[in-house]
């Protein structure tokens, strides 16, 4: 018996000096910050795209402050996590990086001094990217101005503020390692694997995560969120009502926004203004890999879509459509609120992107959760500075909490063809509180590129 004591402890402590090993990684040496001449331009610009594809601005840039200098607040459900300083500057940024620990962090989620890095960067998509792609990266980010700025601490409970601790959460959930291409796939469908999967993040905010913040790989796609919203599945679960296409997806993508999908909204305002920078054939290979994802719709929903189609056109300009339940009910009160409120924009007359969208069209009122509409009709659409975009006043103030949650029934029931929401009331009145810090941002990247979102360089 204390034989068998004495063996268990052994592993134990064997255990624990893995462990240790794995989880211990080895500071990188400081440089001195490299010349701005020492790195190629079409290296550099090759990187600016490729940060667009990563979204790096949306979290290490504040609105309205220097780009990359960081100290933007990412909620998680664990504490808040503030974005570090990615600018060359050598006290606070990354200027005494070398490229190794550069795509070490990319690669791993590891820091130059060997701390663990939190999830809440998506190192694990970013394991994907190439060498070649990281060097580009960093080409562009050691050119950037430098700005000295230290971000605030995180704020997260014990034992999570312990970085060691981190290595557990990668032992359970994160592979390391570049993309393999899939040979049974056409090159054009790898490329746009290598994107979704790597650099873009895409399931960052479209997969739905576990109760420890890791993507759930069996719900790949599913729908997750982010900053408040929800981002729809974009695999078979998909909510869109007329299904998405290699071409719609392609014109959702390029111009955010499509005439039967509508406007990219919220967060994803901001990836598909980023996306503007990419060449078309990288937009098309996003969408030949995401349409693989989503497989053929089943028939049901082409009959649906069919039918959708057909009313659009004889309804054009569109008379509201009557509420089918008993005067007195909520879709029936639903129904004047929206020909008060509503019907002027969203009757269909008015083209996309700058009319509102017919509701038969939209995917935020098909969606499985009321968060999105919630948003849309709490806050609206900020006008973009300096440039049209899709505008929508916001009704807060003047649409009472038993008003919105009668008229989001009456939207589901005649557009939809679903049943109203069930947690419409719960999830309004934390939206209203505040609990779920919605982002509101203009929906202003409708056919141009990127260029640092109200962000001075
Ligand atoms: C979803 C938000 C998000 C996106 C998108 C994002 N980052 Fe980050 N990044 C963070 C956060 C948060 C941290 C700090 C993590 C921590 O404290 O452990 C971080 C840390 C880093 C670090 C470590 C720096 C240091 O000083 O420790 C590097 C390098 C980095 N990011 C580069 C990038 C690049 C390059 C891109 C775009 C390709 C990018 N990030 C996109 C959120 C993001
Ligand atoms: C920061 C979070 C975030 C990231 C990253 C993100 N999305 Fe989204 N996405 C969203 C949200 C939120 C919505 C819902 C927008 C709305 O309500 O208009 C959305 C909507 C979409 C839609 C419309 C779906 C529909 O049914 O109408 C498509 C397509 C899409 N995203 C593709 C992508 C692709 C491709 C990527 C990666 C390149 C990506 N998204 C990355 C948050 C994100
Ligand atoms: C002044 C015009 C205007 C009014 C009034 C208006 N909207 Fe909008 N709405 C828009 C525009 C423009 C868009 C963005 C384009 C788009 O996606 O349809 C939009 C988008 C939306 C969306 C997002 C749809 C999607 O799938 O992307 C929802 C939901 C919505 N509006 C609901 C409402 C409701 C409910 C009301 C009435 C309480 C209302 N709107 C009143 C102009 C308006």
């Amino acid at each position: 018996m204390k034989r068998f004591w004495i063996g268990v402890l052994i592993l134990i402590v064997l255990c624990a000096v893995g462990f240790g090993a794995y989880a211990w990684k080895p500071a990188i040496d400081p440089i001195e910050p490299p010349q701005r001449a020492s790195f190629d331009q079409a290296l550099i610009e090759k990187g600016a795209i490729l940060a667009s594809v990563g979204n790096c601005t949306a979290c290490h840039t504040k609105p309205g402050e220097k780009s990359f200098a960081g100290g933007l607040a990412v909620p998680t459900p664990f504490g808040t996590i503030y974005s570090t300083n990615i600018t060359p500057d050598p006290k606070t940024g990354i200027g005494r990086w070398s490229e190794a620990a550069f795509g070490r962090a990319m690669r791993e989620g590891v820091e130059r001094d060997g701390d663990h890095l939190y999830p809440a960067f998506p190192f694990d998509h970013f394991t994907l990217v190439s060498d070649e792609d990281n060097k580009a990266l960093y080409a562009y980010l050691m050119t950037r101005h430098p700005v000295e700025n230290r971000r605030p601490a995180n704020e997260l409970p014990f034992p999570l503020n312990v970085r060691f601790v981190l290595a557990g959460w990668k032992l359970l959930f994160f592979h390391k390692g570049a993309y393999r291409e899939d040979a049974s796939q056409s090159a054009e469908w790898n490329r746009g694997a290598y994107l979704v999967e790597g650099l873009g993040h895409c399931g960052a905010c479209h997969t739905p995560r576990n109760a420890l913040g890791a993507e759930l790989k069996r719900a790949h796609l599913a729908g997750g969120e982010a900053e408040g919203w929800s981002a729809f599945a974009l695999n078979g679960l998909s909510s869109a009502p007329i299904p998405l296409t290699h071409d719609s997806l392609f014109a959702y993508l390029r111009q955010g926004w499509q005439a039967e999908h509508g406007v990219a909204n919220g967060p994803m305002a901001e990836v598909t203004g980023n996306l503007g920078r990419l060449p078309d054939a990288d937009i098309s290979a996003i969408a030949t890999y995401l349409v693989s994802q989503m497989g053929a719709p089943a028939p049901e929903r082409v009959a649906r879509s069919e039918e959708i189609r057909k009313n659009l056109a004889i309804d054009q300009g569109g008379t509201p459509i009557p509420a089918s339940a008993a005067t007195g009910s909520p879709t029936s009160r639903g129904v004047v609120i929206y020909q008060a409120a509503c019907a002027t924009c969203h009757d269909g007359s008015r083209p996309q992107p700058f009319g509102g969208i017919d509701f038969h069209l939209s995917a935020t009122i098909a969606a499985p959760g009321p968060q999105n509409a919630i948003n849309v009709v709490l806050f609206g659409l900020p006008a973009a500075s300096g440039r049209q975009s899709p505008i929508m006043p916001g009704f807060a103030e003047t649409l009472t909490e038993n008003q919105v949650v009668d008229l989001l029934a009456y939207l589901r029931e005649a557009y939809a063809g679903k049943p109203a929401w069930a947690d419409a009331k719960a999830k309004l009145a934390d939206t209203r509180s505040g609990k779920y810090q919605v982002s509101v941002r203009p929906s202003d990247g409708i056919e141009r590129g990127p260029d640092n979102v109200g962000a001075k360089d």
